[in-house]
C-alpha cells in the first residue's frame, strides 16, 4: 500500500510522476503529492483525494523541473489529509521524502528530534526520515553517509526515495521490506514501487533487494549493501505490455478483468498441459523426490487468495490425497504451527507483497519447511523469498477487488494437485484424460456465463435497496459463498456474510426474514440435495432466494425468486464457474449504489503493512 515513483531525466517531471502515480493508484488513493526541484528549490504539491485532485492542483499551481518524487497514499499513521500526504520535508525544506511501509520506532525518533529542535507538521511515521537525514547531513555534509546513518536508525518496513536540494542530479533510495524497482530508459532513470509505473520508458529494470540502498543519476545506478559495499547487478529487459494496463474500452478495470477470465484460463490450460495431457510447471524448481516425500500441505494467504486456498485444500485432498490445512496469513504467522521438513508450505498471493503472507513464509522457513508460492507477480518479494514459485499467469490485475487472479489461482491449484497426483501415481490414465477433457471445455463455458451479464445486472438493479445478504454454499462452493460475500462488501459496501450451508442452522438462520436475500450456490454436484434443503429452510422463513444452479435442473429454479444457470461441469470445476455471476453481481451492485468499483473506500490492492 502506498505507491512511490521518482524520476530524473530530460522530460517534465510532473507529467512523468502523474502517469506513474496513476498506474500505482491501486496501491492507495486517499491523498497524493509530488516534490520537484524547481529552479533549484524543492517545491511540494500535495492534495487529499485521488491523483485527479493532485492533477487539478497542478493546473492552478504548476511546477517545472526534471527531477522529482511522487507518492499515492493509503493512510496508516494519521488521517488522509493534505498535511499527512507525502512528500514530507525536513525543517528547512531542503530534503523531501516519499515512503512506502511503516517506521515502527518513529515515536522514539520523533521525540529525540523534537528535543533537538526539529518541528513536525504531520502525524505520519514517515516525517522522521527527512528530519533524521537532515541531522546526519549536517554532521557529515555527505548524502550517502547521511542516508546510511538514517537507515541504521529505522525499524520496520520501508522503501523510500530522498530528493536533496543540494544535489540536482541524484536521487537517493533505500529498501527494507517494501518493494522498490529501478528502471532505466534513454538518458533517464526511475524508481517505483512497481514496474508498471515506469513502462514503456524504462527499457530495463532491476528489483532492489532488501537492505540495499544507493542513488541514481539520469543514466546510472549505484547500489550499496547494508554495510556500504558496492553491489554488482544486472538489469533485466522490461517486458510488460502497456496495453494490459489500459481499460481497453471497458468502463472499469474490474469489468475488463472479469471478462478476461476465459482467455486467462485458456492460456493457463495451454501452458500447464502438453499435448499428451501431462501437467508441467517449468518455473517450479522443487525436485520431484522432495514433492513425493511431502506428507502435508499448509496453505497461507489473505483475502480472496485465502478463499482460493480453501478450494486448493479440496483439490489437494481429493486428487493428491495430501492432508492440507489452510490458514489466514495474519493468523498463521503468529500461531507457531507444527511443521517439519515434509510439510510443504504454500503461500498464495496475487501481488506477492502481502506483508502477513511474507511474514508467514519467514516463519515457515525458520522451521525448515520449503515454501512454494503461487504469485501473479513473479518478481515480487513473496516469489523471491519462497523456495519455488508458480506463476498464476493472470496478467496485471489493477482492479482493487481481485477477480481474474482468483480464477487463475484456482486453475493453478487444480493443476498443481493433478501434477502431484501424477508423480504419486494416484490417478489412472483414463481418469486423467477425463479430467483434462473437462478442463479443456471450461473457457467456453465461462464465456457463455459472461455473455449473460445483463441478467445479473437486472438482479443488481432490483435488489439495490437490500441492506444485507447471506451467501450459502457447500463443499467446493463454500469458498465461493465467502468470495461472493467479500466482493459485495468490498466494492458495493453492502453487508454480506458467506456460510457453509450446513452451518446455516447454527445461528445465521436467525437472520432470515422477507427482507433478507439469500444467495444459494447450488450447482448439481456433491451435496446438491443438502443445498436444496437449505433453500427450503430459507423459503419456509420467507427469505428471498437467489440461486446459482446447473443447466437442466428444474428443482432449484422452481424454488427461487431469481436464478442463474451455469453449464454442466465436473464438481471440482464448479467454483470456477459459480464465482463469475457473483463477481458481476458485486460489480453491478456497486454501480447501482453509486460506488467506484476500481477504487473502493479504505482498501488497497497491495497490503504491504501488517
Ligand atoms: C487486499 C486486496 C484483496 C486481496 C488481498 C490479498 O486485501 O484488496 O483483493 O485478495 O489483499 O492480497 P494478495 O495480493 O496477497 O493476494
Amino acid at each position: 500500500m502506498c505507491g512511490i515513483v521518482a524520476y530524473l531525466g530530460p522530460k517534465s517531471v510532473d507529467s512523468v510522476l502523474l502517469v506513474g502515480l496513476t498506474r500505482l493508484e491501486y496501491r492507495g488513493y486517499d491523498s497524493a503529492g509530488i516534490a520537484v526541484l524547481d529552479n533549484g528549490e524543492i517545491t511540494v504539491r500535495k492534495e487529499k483525494g485521488k491523483i485527479k485532485d493532485l492533477e487539478d492542483l497542478l493546473l492552478t499551481h504548476p511546477v517545472e523541473g526534471t527531477i522529482g518524487i511522487g507518492h499515492t497514499r493509503w493512510a496508516t499513521h494519521g488521517e488522509p489529509n493534505r498535511q499527512n500526504a507525502h512528500p514530507h520535508v525536513d525543517n528547512h525544506g531542503k530534503v523531501a521524502v516519499v515512503h512506502n511501509g511503516i517506521i515502527e520506532n518513529h515515536h522514539t525518533i520523533r521525540q529525540e528530534l523534537i528535543e533537538k529542535g526539529h518541528v513536525f507538521h504531520s502525524e505520519t511515521d514517515t516525517e522522521v526520515i527527512p528530519h533524521l537525514f537532515e541531522d546526519y547531513y549536517k554532521k557529515h555534509k555527505d548524502s550517502a553517509k547521511a542516508l546510511q546513518e538514517t537507515i541504521a536508525r529505522l525499524d520496520g518496513r520501508y522503501a523510500f526515495v530522498v530528493l536533496v536540494e543540494q544535489e540536482p542530479d541524484r536521487l537517493y533510495f533505500a529498501r527494507s521490506g517494501s518493494p522498490l524497482v529501478y528502471g532505466r530508459g534513454r538518458g533517464e532513470s526511475f524508481l517505483a514501487s512497481d514496474v508498471s509505473a515506469i513502462v514503456p520508458a524504462a527499457k530495463e529494470h532491476l528489483h532492489i533487494d532488501n537492505d540495499q540502498w544507493g542513488w541514481i543519476t539520469k543514466d546510472s545506478l549505484e547500489l550499496r549493501s547494508k554495510t556500504g559495499e558496492a553491489v554488482p547487478f544486472e538489469m533485466s529487459r522490461t517486458q510488460i505490455d502497456v496495453k494490459a494496463l489500459d481499460r481497453a474500452g471497458y468502463d472499469h478495470f474490474m469489468l475488463k478483468e472479469i471478462h478476461e477470465q476465459p482467455g486467462i484460463v485458456r492460456r493457463i490450460i495451454q501452458s500447464r498441459m502438453d499435448d499428451e495431457g501431462i501437467v508441467r510447471f517449468p518455473e517450479m524448481n522443487l525436485p520431484n523426490d522432495f514433492l513425493n516425500r511431502v506428507t502435508r500441505c499448509m496453505i497461507t494467504s489473505a483475502g480472496t487468495s485465502w478463499h482460493a486456498g480453501i478450494v486448493g485444500k479440496f483439490y489437494l485432498e481429493q486428487f493428491a490425497r495430501l492432508s492440507t490445512e489452510v490458514d489466514i496469513s495474519s493468523e498463521f504467522r503468529y500461531r507457531n504451527p507444527i511443521a517439519d521438513g515434509e510439510t510443504l508450505v504454500m503461500a498464495i498471493s496475487q501481488s506477492g507483497e502481502t506483508a502477513d503472507t511474507l511474514a508467514g513464509i519467514h516463519q515457515a522457513k525458520a522451521k525448515f519447511c520449503r515454501v512454494l508460492s503461487f504469485v501473479n507477480v513473479t518478481t515480487s518479494s513473496i516469489a523471491r523469498e519462497s523456495n519455488a514459485f508458480i506463476d498464476l499467469m493472470a496478467g496485471p490485475e489493477i482492479g482493487v477487488a481481485s477477480t481474474k487472479a482468483y480464477t487463475a489461482q484456482l486453475m493453478n491449484l487444480l493443476f498443481y494437485a493433478l501434477f502431484t497426483a501424477g508423480i504419486k501415481w494416484l490417478v489412472s490414465k483414463e481418469e486423467r484424460e477425463q479430467i483434462l477433457h473437462e478442463i479443456r471445455l471450461l473457457p467456453e463455458k465461462m464465456e457463455q456465463i459472461l455473455a449473460r451479464a445483463d441478467e445479473i445486472k437486472k438482479w443488481a438493479s432490483e435488489l439495490r435497496d437490500s441492506k444485507d445478504f447471506v451467501f450459502l454454499g457447500r463443499s467446493f462452493n463454500h469458498p465461493t459463498a465467502l468470495e461472493g460475500a467479500l466482493k459485495l462488501k468490498e466494492i458495493a459496501y453492502v453487508h454480506a456474510s458467506g456460510y457453509a450451508g450446513g452451518e446455516f442452522k447454527h445461528g445465521p438462520i436467525a437472520l432470515i426474514s422477507d427482507q433478507m436475500p439469500v444467495i444459494c450456490i447450488a450447482p448439481q454436484c456433491d451435496l446438491y440435495e443438502k443445498m436444496v434443503s437449505n433453500i427450503e429452510e430459507v423459503r419456509s422463513r420467507k427469505g428471498r432466494i437467489i440461486s446459482i444452479y446447473t443447466e437442466g435442473d428444474t428443482i432449484v429454479p422452481s424454488k427461487s425468486d431469481y436464478s442463474f444457470a451455469i453449464p454442466q461441469c465436473a464438481d471440482y470445476l464448479t467454483p470456477i464457474l459459480t464465482v463469475l455471476p457473483l463477481q458481476l453481481f458485486a460489480y453491478y451492485s456497486a454501480l447501482e449504489r453509486g460506488c467506484e468499483p476500481d477504487q473502493p473506500r479504505n482498501l488497497a490492492k497491495s497490503v504491504t503493512v501488517e
